[in-house]
């Protein structure tokens, strides 16, 4: 699917949800603040070249971008243009770009790190999503997966939301090493507890 292409009902979805996505200040807050004390486990420092994938409106992508200072850099990607118009509006110092990761790999051997920030289970097609971000990988780089939740509270809260995100599950955790193989990652650890779900993994090759 080309930008532009709007088969993925999720597009749509979030299209839909951009403009309030930002509205609930308080939550914002804790999410940030979750963020700061998970910093040493994401591997997000200073000179690297971090590929955030489903960056949204780009909640997080300045913290990300105060992480890499000095000398890195921060190329935030998300398939809705109205969230990246939003994210583009806080003159946070990071490229935003319109990619559709189950589509096509934004960058080759280019970044040190990618991460997913509650953004992996609306992957339609996750193997592919998977492949490309080790596509746009340096030998050696490293994927992380994130929630502020565990794989249960993500799963039933989808489900609650219904609609076009219903069935965008995050995969068991025992499901996770064979799923990361396939794309050609070695899984590093998978934590699954009730307020957190990390998968850290590193590109074979
Ligand atoms: C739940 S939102 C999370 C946004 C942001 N990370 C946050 O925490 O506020 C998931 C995001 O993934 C994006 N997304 C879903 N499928 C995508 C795809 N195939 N390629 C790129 N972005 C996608 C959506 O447009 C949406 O902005």
């Amino acid at each position: 699917m080309a930008p532009g292409d709007t088969a993925d009902p999720r597009r749509a979805f979030f299209e839909q949800h951009a403009a309030h996505w930002d509205d609930d200040a308080a939550a914002q807050v804790q999410v940030r603040a979750r963020l700061q004390a998970l910093r040493p486990q994401l591997g997000v420092q200073p000179g690297r070249e971090v590929l955030e994938v489903g960056c949204g409106t780009g909640q997080i992508t300045d913290l990300l971008v105060e992480w890499v200072h000095p000398g890195g850099r921060v190329t935030a990607v998300d398939f809705a243009p109205a969230m990246l118009a939003r994210a583009r509006t806080k003159g946070i110092a990071a490229e935003f770009r319109e990619a559709d990761i189950c589509s096509v790999p934004p960058g080759r051997r280019a970044f040190d790190l990618v991460l997913c920030f509650q953004s992996f289970p609306h992957f339609r097609d996750p193997a592919a999503a998977l492949r490309h971000m080790a596509e746009a990988l340096k030998p050696g780089g490293q994927v992380v997966i994130l929630h502020l939740a565990g794989t249960a509270q993500v799963n039933a809260f989808h489900r609650q939301v219904g609609a076009a995100v219903a069935g965008d599950l995050l995969p068991a955790p025992e499901e996770w090493p064979a799923r990361l193989e396939e794309a050609g990652f070695r899984m590093v650890r998978c934590m699954d507890q009730p307020d957190l779900f990390l998968v850290e993994a590193t590109l074979v090759s």
